[in-house]
Parts: C-alpha cells; sequence; structure tokens
C-alpha cells in the first residue's frame, strides 16, 4: 500500500564524502620519550631505549629519549625559583615535542616520584595539544593498571590527548625479551600516538 509519500533517496547519498585522510606532511614529527627510571640496567630503561629503535624505524619522525637525572631539575619542593635553568631548559624541551611516551614501572601504585617531579615543572602550555602514549611495568602485566590510570590523570592535567591503547607490561618479561604479543600491543600503541601526532600537527 503506498503512503502518497516520496521514497527516501539511499542512505547516505545526501551526506558529504568523507574527508580524504590527512597527508603524512612535511611536519617532521618530534616525540619525547620518558624513562622514569635513569638507570641504564632498569627494565623501564631498557623499553625506553626499544621504545626509541622502534620509533625510529617510522619515516619523518624524531626521537627525544629523556630520563629524570639527564634532565637535572631539582626536586619541586615549592622553593626552586621559576627562572630555574634546568627547569626553563626542560620546559623548552618538552614544548618542541608533538609526542610523548611515558614509561614508568608501578611505584606503591603510581608513577615514580622522579618522573612526576618532572611534570610538576610544567605548566598546561608546553604539552598542550599533545599526544601521549602510556607504559607502565610492574611484577605483573595487571599490577600495572593503577599506574597506568595515574599516568593518565596526569597527562590530561597537562592538557595533553592520552592514546587508548595503554601498555601495561611485565619487567620481568621486559629484561628476558619481550614476546611477539607484547611488541605488537605496544606497536599498536606507537602507531596510534604518532597517527594521532599527525593528524593534529600535519
Ligand atoms: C619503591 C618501589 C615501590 C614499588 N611498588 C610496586 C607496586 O606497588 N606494585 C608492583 O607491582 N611493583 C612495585 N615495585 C616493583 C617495580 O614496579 C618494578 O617491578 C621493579 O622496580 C623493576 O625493577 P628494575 O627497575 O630493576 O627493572 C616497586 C618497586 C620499588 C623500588
Amino acid at each position: 500500500m503506498s503512503d502518497g509519500l516520496d521514497p527516501l533517496p539511499p542512505f547516505p547519498s545526501t551526506l558529504p564524502p568523507p574527508a580524504p585522510p590527512a597527508p603524512a606532511g612535511p611536519v617532521q614529527l618530534r616525540v619525547m620519550v620518558v624513562s622514569a627510571i635513569s638507570r641504564d640496567s632498569s627494565s623501564c630503561h631498557v623499553l625506553g631505549r626499544l621504545v626509541e629503535e622502534m620509533l625510529a624505524e617510522e619515516p619523518g619522525v624524531s626521537v627525544d629519549f629523556v630520563h629524570p637525572s639527564d634532565v637535572g631539575v631539582p626536586v619541586n619542593d615549592g622553593s626552586v625559583p621559576d627562572d630555574h635553568p634546568a627547569a626553563m631548559a626542560w620546559q623548552q624541551r618538552v614544548a618542541e615535542a608533538h609526542c610523548h611516551i611515558w614509561i614508568s614501572p608501578e611505584y606503591h601504585s603510581g608513577m615514580t616520584g622522579a618522573m612526576k617531579n618532572l611534570f610538576d615543572f610544567l605548566g598546561k602550555e608546553p604539552m598542550s595539544g599533545d599526544v601521549v602514549g602510556l607504559v607502565a611495568l610492574a611484577g605483573g602485566g595487571m599490577a600495572a593498571l593503577n599506574t597506568l590510570n595515574n599516568m593518565s590523570v596526569v597527562a590530561r592535567s597537562l592538557g595533553a590527548w592520552v592514546a587508548p591503547e595503554h601498555c601495561a607490561l611485565s619487567s620481568n618479561d621486559v629484561k628476558a625479551g619481550l614476546g611477539e604479543g607484547d611488541i605488537r600491543r605496544l606497536r599498536a600503541m606507537l602507531t596510534s600516538v604518532v597517527g594521532m601526532g599527525r593528524r593534529v600537527y600535519a
């Protein structure tokens, strides 16, 4: 039975075509990899170096690897002057990055104090709109979830976008050599961060 109305055009013929994907663009994407531990035998530091290598394989990406003693800021106990040279150099270094990969072991259910201290020298400006990927390490991979959540809250507080592909890994597995599944998850997170960084900054 006809209702007398014209048939609707087939969905979605009236919609505009989707925008073409953004080109890779001339922008050299700068990714800062932050290891929460300075000791180079630590699983955190080892993983940071691996992430640095994986990112360096991406075309158009340059990597800045940092750890707390390399940054060299004092403990921010509220008495450090705003124009402290190490703090200003750190703020400038962060501002030059488009994306950030934060890697920390779980220390009492959060990132290490040394890593948090780095972020306590930043206002919102240096990381505003940047993309952050998170990796946390613990004795067992699941145990690091609190640390991922802790890092996520801090990253958002600094005005950054947090990639949804968190990575919780076992520090023992990092030392023994990560399996294929862990490498795949890590790569998926890095690809997501770099892809989003290109969309934001291309
Ligand atoms: C002060 C401190 C607190 C820690 N707290 C936790 C914790 O809450 N949960 C956990 O699974 N591991 C905890 N760990 C273990 C670390 O997450 C991690 O497995 C270990 O530090 C890795 O050692 P590495 O740096 O030699 O590779 C803690 C370690 C330290 C030194």
